[in-house]
């Protein structure tokens, strides 16, 4: 980040309002991109530029004279933060009610200060003030300079007589440039989440938003692109993504204004949640995350996902297992006998760990489906007369480790938990209760309840401490959203997020590295704040490996595949090498029965999961390439290079069944050296076949990248995945 100054040398460290009746620019500079922010004559902070860095400093100042839009009648269009209700005419970053009633609210530059955390990453803070009331707003951006990432969150505060309503208070507002505007948004439910939606931004607000409590990406994650002038492809144009670092209720408003500029305000959704401040009280609200690449969507998403394993995925440089998961194989349909056998064959299989899904628990209510004894986290007895215990010690015995899924945020009805605490319930008192899978969602915002979600966890690994992994789901939505014992219910959303939030801290500090998979009735919940307590995320419980091709090709441009769990089911009907080829692009489970594979699937997994434990690191670490859209032809191809450019790997699957579909022309590949040379060898042969690919050709990295390589897909060849390794 660098700052500079229109006046000459001047303290960079901290500046009070000495700066009378000049403009001061504050910029936030990256490795490609500028943010550059004005305060003018009156301290009004606007947005003067962001975009594409400039070589000169100096010449960010000339950028205004350069667009003749009509009259700007407010003062505030650009507004770094936009406050409502004086000048303001637009949609607000803010909105508050003061301790005396009154609506009105300005906020101008008072200082700003800039700490360097590290050569990567500065904080920059700048302090406005309302000049009436004793109102203030610190806008906080954290930029990541190799990476292009900024995050971007406001502190909120007052000293006035009484308490302040805030009725709307985002994180960030930003406010854009450009010939056009088009937003690409993702919609879904259940076993269809990430579906594309691309359009042109026409004038007035596009609304963004959530309003479900808990998973809250069920209908609408809050990631998005906004393409500027043209819709951006994998490698041209100008694209920002953008998301809310929050796992509760978020809005983002994409507001198109007269003078055809974009103005992106992101924060906490104000639906039902106007906040009550008291004096001195600091509201803090969560991280608006956002990159910007003017060579298109790829390297958005690079520099997001080097971001991510670097600053924000937990242990996003570090290790994953591979595992065997019961939940397909046996539903709730299981005693400690089955387990012994899924134990052996989680070994015979190759993978690392073995996973007990849901129906492990309860006795007053046995967990025997979906129905009961959810909340109830004691060992069912019948199912398991010896506990979890005896399931880690066979586990051992088996050389693998252990794992085992909870849903500790909710209770069934048919609980004990539920009887003995009705008013930890989130329920509407006078009002008929209203299910989501036939449970409710447990007040967070309740202390005792927080010490009973840390403690689900807590006991399990006090009781076993060799526990090795955690699925934590979370399948309800929040219908009737009261909380028993909350004096303020416009603050039950926030609350719940903050006590879910002080569950997770809790949990980390005291077990900070064992893995977790964050669940959500299949992908309802991924976000980056979430992220931080979370080693990977379940992209969706539809595993049919033809629909996860398109659905994983989504999640990526904004999460690596590090945390993307991709489980080998029964779901399609695509052979056992497609499926496992699918997931092989993340981080590779299997969830099913073992015992009835033929040989030859059984092999073929097998020798997988060996060939995984090689290219794992470039899937997880290396620079990831979507080469084929499976959108826009019959062949989707993906590439993943390490960051030498020494190794790839290149997965190609038939998307098309239409009669002679494949790979006509060679797909080009991307991310090599140029003037290396490689060799391109076809791994995860099914037993019994060969390779339609001559492995001791030698091909340059420019032949690759120009001409391209071709997978030969075809009827015959509907998943080839492909080795590009350096010849010395
Ligand atoms: C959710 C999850 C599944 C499974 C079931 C168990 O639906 O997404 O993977 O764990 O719950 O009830």
């Amino acid at each position: 980040m660098n700052y500079f100054f229109r006046l000459s040398a001047l303290s960079l460290c901290l500046l009070t309002g000495q700066l009378q009746a000049q403009n001061i620019n504050i910029s936030v500079e990256t490795r490609s991109n500028a943010l550059v922010l004005q305060a003018d004559a009156k301290k009004n902070l606007n947005t003067l530029y962001l975009g594409k860095k400039l070589a000169s400093a100096a010449e960010y100042e000339q950028i205004t004279g350069q667009y003749k839009q009509s009259s700007e009648y407010t003062g505030v269009l650009s507004a770094a933060y936009t406050p409502s209700g004086s000048r303001n005419l637009l949609e607000p970053a803010i909105s508050v009610s003061h301790a005396d009633g009154n609506n009105s609210l300005d906020l101008r530059y008072v200082s700003h200060e800039l700490k360097k955390l590290s050569d990567d990453v500065s904080l920059l803070s700048i302090l406005l003030k309302d000049p009436v009331y004793d109102f203030q707003v610190t806008l906080f951006y954290k930029s990541y300079y190799k990476d292009d990432v900024i995050e971007q969150w406001s502190v909120i505060k007052h000293k006035e007589k009484g308490n302040v309503t805030l009725q709307k208070f985002a994180s960030a507002n930003l406010y854009l440039k450009a010939g056009g505007f088009y937003l690409t948004q993702y919609h879904g439910d259940w076993a269809k989440e990430m579906q594309p939606e691309e359009s042109k931004i026409t004038h007035g607000i596009k609304t963004l938003d959530t309003k479900l409590g808990t998973r809250a990406n069920l209908f609408q994650p809050s990631v998005f692109m906004i393409s500027l002038d043209k819709p951006a492809t994998e490698d041209e144009g100008t694209v920002l993504y953008g998301a809310l670092e929050y796992s509760g209720n978020f809005r983002t408003d994409l507001e198109l204004d007269y003078l055809n500029n974009l103005k992106i305000i992101s924060g906490i959704n104000n639906y039902a949640s106007a906040y009550t401040l008291k004096p001195n009280e600091a509201f803090t609200t969560p991280a608006f995350l956002y990159t910007l690449s003017s060579t298109g969507k790829g390297d958005a998403s690079r520099n997001m996902h080097n971001w991510a394993r670097n600053y924000k995925i937990l242990d996003g440089k570090g290790q994953r297992l591979t595992l065997l998961n019961n939940w397909e194989a046996t539903y709730f349909d299981f005693n400690e006998s089955k387990l012994f056998d899924l134990l052996k064959d989680t070994k015979k299989l190759g993978v690392d760990l073995f996973l007990l899904d849901d129906g492990w628990f309860a006795n007053k209510y046995p967990r025997n489906g979906d129905v009961a004894g959810l909340g109830d986290w004691e060992e069912n007895k019948t199912k398991l007369p010896n506990g979890v215990a005896s399931l880690v010690k066979e586990a051992k015995n088996n050389e693998v480790k252990f794992g085992i899924w909870i849903e500790p945020e909710m209770v069934n009805p048919k609980s004990n938990l539920y009887e003995k605490h009705p008013d930890w319930v989130i329920k509407q008192p006078k009002r008929e209760e209203y299910y989501f899978r036939n449970q409710l969602v447990l007040d967070l915002s309740n202390p005792k309840v927080q010490d009973f979600v840390f403690g689900v966890v807590n006991d399990l690994f006090t009781k076993d401490p060799e526990l090795a992994y955690i699925k934590w789901d979370c399948n309800a939505v929040i219908y009737n959203a009261y909380s028993a014992t909350l004096g303020n219910q416009n603050h039950f959303y926030i609350e719940y997020m903050r006590g879910l939030y002080k569950v997770l801290e809790r949990i980390r500090t005291k077990y900070p590295t064992v893995p977790m998979m964050l669940c959500s009735g299949g992908g309802g919940r991924v976000d980056y704040a979430a992220l931080q307590y979370f080693t990977e995320f379940w992209p969706s419980d539809n595993t049919d490996p033809m629909e996860r091709i398109f659905m994983q090709w989504e999640y990526s441009y904004f999460y690596p595949a590090i945390t993307s769990s991709n489980h080998v089911t029964d779901w399609g009907k695509q052979p056992i090498k497609f499926r496992t080829d699918v997931a092989m692009m993340g981080k590779l489970g299997f969830d099913i029965v073992v015992s009835h594979l033929k040989e030859n699937d059984l092999k073929y997994c097998q020798d997988a999961i060996k060939t995984y434990n090689v290219i794992k690191p470039l899937i997880w670490q290396g620079d990831q390439y979507r080469l084929a859209n499976p959108k826009e032809g019959s062949v989707a191809s993906m590439l993943y290079v390490n960051s030498g450019k020494t190794a790839a790997v290149m997965f190609n699957y038939l998307v098309n069944n239409r009669y002679d579909e494949g790979s006509k022309l060679p797909i080009k590949l991307k991310g090599l050296d140029a003037s290396k040379k490689y060799a391109v060898k076809e791994l995860n042969l099914y037993p019994g076949t060969s390779s339609a690919v001559d492995g001791t050709k030698v091909y340059s990295g420019d032949f690759l990248m120009k001409i391209g390589f071709n997978p030969v897909v075809n009827s015959g060849r509907t998943s080839v995945v492909l080795q590009i390794e350096e010849l010395k």
